[in-house]
């Protein structure tokens, strides 16, 4: 398992984000401005998508979550709804050629129960055909929701305990196996677009000590070259994970190591 908790280890950081997860924000508000119909927004989105998935493959992210569609999105006007899901076939059904030449796997997470048939059935088949590529991986939040994800991860733990018929441990990395990206790490940045500053029940349990990045860009203009802001400014943070900065520096390390 590829997931490592920030609060029982100390992860390794770099400059560049091993894992970017983004609210795609805006979209709506992009369009409205344009006096173009909302949706309209949203097809500009998957022009988006495509520029943040090749950006990353280019400066060696490793993982990049999109939140497609929340769990809480259902509450939309249902055209608007059935528009994203068209939009999601679509798009799917036109890029997993050039995803999979372009070595990127793609995993689709969130309660996929109340998708039709016919999209589990594609999602299915574009995860087999990428599963061993490992340039990216890129992941679609769809009728995804953070505590949904708590829930079923608890449910998974009970169900083994009664299954063992005796307790089983329950500790953070047990628990953490059963979250539905179990198979990343956690992410080192949270984009937001759109200007709002909310989480909006993304992934609540991995972004404990996820470095924090919103800009007033709407989705549909966030390029290569914002993408390269966001990873700038993530570049300057301090990550400390509850260590003080005394105990980041180099020289504070050695001092601690020499005898006294
Ligand atoms: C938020 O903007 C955006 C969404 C709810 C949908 C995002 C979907 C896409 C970018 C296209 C499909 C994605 C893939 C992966 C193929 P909003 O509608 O809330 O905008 P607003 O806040 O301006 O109203």
């Amino acid at each position: 398992m590829t997931y490592t908790s920030s609060t029982v280890r100390v992860p390794e950081v770099a400059a560049v984000p091993r894992h970017i997860a983004i609210i795609m924000d805006g979209n709506g508000r992009w369009a409205t401005q344009r006096r173009l119909p909302r949706v309209a927004g949203h097809t500009r989105g998957v022009d988006a998508v495509r520029a943040a998935v090749e950006a990353c493959a280019r400066r060696g992210v490793e993982y990049l979550t999109l939140f497609a569609f929340s769990s809480e999105n259902w509450r939309r006007p249902n055209e608007e709804v059935s528009f994203l899901m068209r939009l999601f076939v679509t798009a799917l059904e036109r890029e997993i050629g050039k995803l999979h030449a372009n070595g990127i796997r793609l995993r689709v997470v969130g309660d996929l129960e109340r998708f039709d048939e016919k999209i589990r059935d594609l999602i299915r088949r574009a995860e087999t055909k990428t599963a061993r590529n490992t340039r990216l991986t890129l992941t679609i939040a769809a009728n995804y929701g953070g505590r949904w994800d708590i829930m079923q991860a608890t449910r998974k733990l009970v169900e083994q305990a009664a299954a063992a018929g005796k307790p089983v441990e329950v500790n953070e990395d047990a628990f953490a196996e059963h979250l539905s990206m179990a198979y990343a790490p956690e992410p080192d940045l949270f984009i937001r677009t759109g200007g709002e500053r909310r989480v909006s029940n993304f992934l609540l349990w991995q972004l404990a000590y996820t470095e924090f990045y919103f800009t007033d860009t709407f989705w549909p203009d966030f390029d290569a070259d914002a993408l390269g802001h966001a990873i700038a400014s993530y570049a300057e943070r301090e990550r400390r994970f509850g260590r003080t900065s005394a105990q980041l520096e180099p020289q504070s390390q050695n001092a601690d190591s020499l005898p006294c």
